[in-house]
């Protein structure tokens, strides 16, 4: 009789959503290493952004660490999804360690780039969020003093450079499409002659992500993130859905929804950050099924097929 009085609820799923190629990459590389190397195998950061991954892992026998000092020399380390700077797999080298890099591909095609823009004796400008580890990473790559970040349009205006000076961009993978869009205008219109990355340094998924937030947002009362509060590409997410002007919250997993958000609530968007598993948004779906009755469609606005390869350590 219960679910005859739940007032209905239409779920727009959208598609694609979660994991990304560099995260399974990454959360398999770890799971291998353990398997090969036995447990613990150590983790400098979080292998990707999100808690109930890393739980997962700590209990197969990962252990996180911030820093490689915290790693004993003769214990594994595998490096996370996000990169590191140049100093800690030559620090690891140093100390003759065994180490495994998850850093995703498409940040180290950004890190190659950026070596190479560097040989060609340009000054990069990096667009990206301070304090993220991608950003560390790929600051890292290059000499001191070489890459200047900006975060937003104001930043570019306050630049010390000219129109003479020998520059280049970058930008990080997993940043706002629209927003990163309207800085490179800024940078090209205050330098004409800045050299743009060879191809979108945005990831497929990250734009694929936003684009399907975009296709559902205007049909929605509410979108709901399942994503970390460090996830670059989640926080991302949120706001794509905001901009359209639909209430957009960002949550960890089911606990975090407040009934009262459903008040007055026909259609909820879900989507699922790039380090966010898929049984997340199942348990969101299953507890929105507790206080309604739920109707679930699929919003999809592109396929995925790309798969990484492992490092070949872990396959030979
Ligand atoms: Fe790589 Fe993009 Fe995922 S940079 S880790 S494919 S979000």
């Amino acid at each position: 009789r219960q679910s005859v009085d739940k007032l209905p609820l239409t779920v727009l799923i959208a598609a694609p959503r979660g994991f990304c190629a560099g995260v399974d990459r990454a959360i398999d590389i770890v799971e291998k290493a353990i398997e090969r190397f036995g447990a613990p195998v150590y983790v400098r950061h979080e292998i990707v952004h999100n808690r109930y991954v890393v739980d997962g892992l700590r209990e197969k026998g990962a252990i996180f660490v911030e820093e490689l000092d915290e790693v004993p020399d003769d214990a594994p380390v595998v490096f996370s999804a996000h990169g590191v700077p140049k100093s800690v797999p030559a620090e690891a080298q140093r100390r003759e360690m065994i180490y495994l890099d998850a850093t995703c591909p498409l940040v180290s095609k950004v890190h190659r780039q950026a070596e190479r823009q560097i040989e060609k004796g340009q000054h990069i400008i990096f667009i990206g969020h301070e304090g993220h580890p991608e950003v560390i990473g790929t600051m890292g790559q290059v000499p001191d003093g070489r890459m200047t970040l900006v975060e937003t349009v104001e930043d570019v205006a306050k630049l010390p450079f000219t129109s003479q000076d020998n520059l280049s961009f970058l930008t990080q993978t997993t940043l706002s499409v629209d927003d990163t869009a309207e800085i490179v205008v800024a940078l090209q219109t205050r330098y004409p002659q800045i050299v743009a990355p060879k191809a979108e340094d945005i990831c497929y998924a990250t734009s694929n992500r936003q684009e399907a937030v975009k296709a559902m947002a205007a049909s929605c009362d509410l979108v709901l993130v399942i994503g970390a509060t460090n996830s670059s590409n989640s926080l991302r997410l949120v706001e794509v859905a905001e901009r359209l002007g639909t209430d957009s919250r960002l949550i960890q997993r089911a606990s975090n929804i407040d009934p009262s958000w459903l008040d007055g609530v026909g259609t909820i968007g879900l989507t699922a950050g790039a380090s966010a598993p898929e049984v997340l948004v199942r348990e969101v779906i299953a507890k929105l099924s507790e206080w309604r009755a739920v109707r679930e469609e699929v919003i999809r606005t592109a396929e995925e097929k790309i798969v990484f390869k492992l490092p070949r350590e872990l396959t030979e």
